[in-house]
């Protein structure tokens, strides 16, 4: 049988599986195996149980290799809104998480540990001076062996304690103790949200670094209070975490691989999405571009350091965090922002611009006419990403197009990229039965100078996270 070892891949590939390895948290040789056994098909894999009598949480490997288990540490505060963290529980071990509870003693007046301790399978902590979990577990290690922290519901009391630095409780002494990344939802009285001492400490706390998402509008659990207060619903909370440890494992595998931010201080334009001409007030000409591709590529940028102006067209994905967003709808707008974010050492031209816009949209709703059909002229859009290819004065040191394309997607693309005058195209075949437009994997080629490298398929945050790498690498003056 054939044998081959990881050190005679040739250099790229080698950096691609350094990559996805530390994303995944895994060693390059468990990364190979785990693609070799995606390739042969879905396949159920377990984890040695890390904690004696504990049942081992199940892992699964997708068909792209891409899921792990992640610990996370879910501090509950004392509100009424606790009941909903144990939903919370479930939704987070729904996403093969593995959940270890602490309880302040707040809680414990409004739910109790043995239903964390149920529904998690973990033990559940609650006191900073019990001899027992400190001999065994100790704070440093709860606040450290976490992949992330979440604080459901966080009380004004919780959020004043940690934008003040206190540790007179196991919470808080975790809290303050943990190097991880932590997301609060906050939970209070809408009087308690809005007053200022509680928006002063929430304003210290993002700047901290302290991600939160809601508190949403309603109803309070108090009868007859309503406002800004309520906490986020489980599944949203859920959401927030796993997009919290993606843009944690991509930041970090950004770091591993490159060193330190290799992108600091490099300035970077991405566009995304589609684009809608108007062809009346309520209509438009538009197309299938989710935006996900571009959001990608913004955030890793942003991981790796980079300040990023990311031009969107209308899209439902989330913004991404730490980005300046100029959203716009027409190519028009498009171009005008992009132009208006120059100086930068690299533009992502990720968006699907459409190609023309209506010469003259009706300034009115157009009606309709028995038997006659609005005569429609097209005029061709700006094409965004060959003007500032070939601009003469504050062109971006690295110009990158995108090419998606239906049928003889190499050769279109080698094509394209002359014609646009652009250093790189990142080409994709989006011919329906792929499903990348939209999806949320794509199949890439990347088309250079040097020639063409046929990527494997994977994740759009993969995706944007090997390009981004080869970004950082060219504009430190390697040979790409
Ligand atoms: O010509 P085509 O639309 O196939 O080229 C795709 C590439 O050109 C993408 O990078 C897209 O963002 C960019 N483009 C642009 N402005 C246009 C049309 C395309 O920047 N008007």
């Amino acid at each position: 049988m054939a044998s081959i070892t990881i050190r005679q891949l040739d250099e790229s590939l080698k950096k691609q599986l350094r990559l996805r390895a530390a994303s995944h948290g895994r060693s390059m040789e468990d990364e190979v195996r785990t693609i070799l056994r995606a390739a042969a098909g879905p396949t159920e894999v377990t984890r040695p149980a890390a904690r004696r009598n504990l049942p081992a949480p199940a892992t699964f490997v997708t068909p792209t290799g891409a899921i792990a288990t992640r610990q996370i540490l879910l501090i509950i505060g004392g509100g009424i809104a606790a009941y909903k963290s144990l939903d919370l529980i479930r939704r987070l071990r729904e996403r093969r998480m593995t959940v270890r509870c602490i309880l302040t003693a707040a809680a414990q007046e409004f739910i109790t540990a043995l239903s964390a301790s149920a529904l998690s399978g973990e033990r559940v902590f609650t006191d900073l001076f019990d001899t027992g979990s400190e001999f065994d577990v100790g704070h440093i290690r709860l606040a450290r062996d976490a992949d992330a922290i979440v604080v459901a519901p966080a009380t004004a009391d919780l959020m004043a304690k940690m934008a003040g630095g206190h540790a007179d409780d196991l919470a808080s002494a975790v809290l303050l103790a943990t190097n991880r990344p932590i997301l609060l939802a906050p939970a209070m009285n809408p009087a308690m949200w809005a007053r200022g001492a509680t928006q002063r400490n929430l304003a210290r706390l993002i700047e901290d670094g302290v991600v939160t998402v809601g508190p949403n509008a309603g109803e309070m659990a108090e009868q007859g209070e309503a406002g800004v207060g309520r906490m986020a619903e489980p599944l949203d909370i859920a959401a927030a975490v796993e997009a919290l440890l993606d843009k944690t494992l991509m930041g970090q595998a950004l770091m591993d691989q490159a060193g330190e931010r290799p992108l600091l201080g490099k300035r970077m334009i991405v566009t995304s999405g589609p684009t809608h001409e108007p062809i009346d007030p309520v209509r438009y000409i538009a197309n299938r571009s989710s935006g996900r591709q571009g959001h990608a590529i913004a955030a890793a940028a942003a991981a790796a350091g980079a300040e990023v102006t990311l031009v969107s067209g209308p899209v439902n994905v989330p913004d991404p965090q730490g980005v300046r967003i100029v959203k716009v709808e027409t190519a028009r707008e498009m171009f005008e922002a992009v132009e208006a974010a120059l100086p930068a050492d690299c533009a992502v031209f990720a968006a699907a611009v459409a190609d023309w816009r209506v010469a003259t949209p009706g300034r009115e709703k157009i009606k309709k006419q028995k038997g006659k059909t609005p005569p429609l002229t097209l005029i061709e859009n700006p094409d965004i990403l060959a003007t500032i290819a070939h601009r003469k004065a504050q062109r971006p040191t690295l110009v990158i197009g995108f090419a998606a394309e239906t049928e003889n997607v190499i050769p279109n693309a080698k094509a394209k990229l002359v014609r646009k005058g652009c250093d790189w195209i990142v080409a994709n075949d989006v011919s329906p039965q792929t499903g990348i437009m939209g999806g949320e994997t794509n199949s890439v080629h990347l088309i250079t100078a040097g020639g063409v490298e046929s990527w494997p398929p994977q994740s759009k945050t993969d995706v944007a996270q090997a390009l981004l790498l080869r970004i950082a690498s060219a504009l430190a003056g390697d040979k790409v």
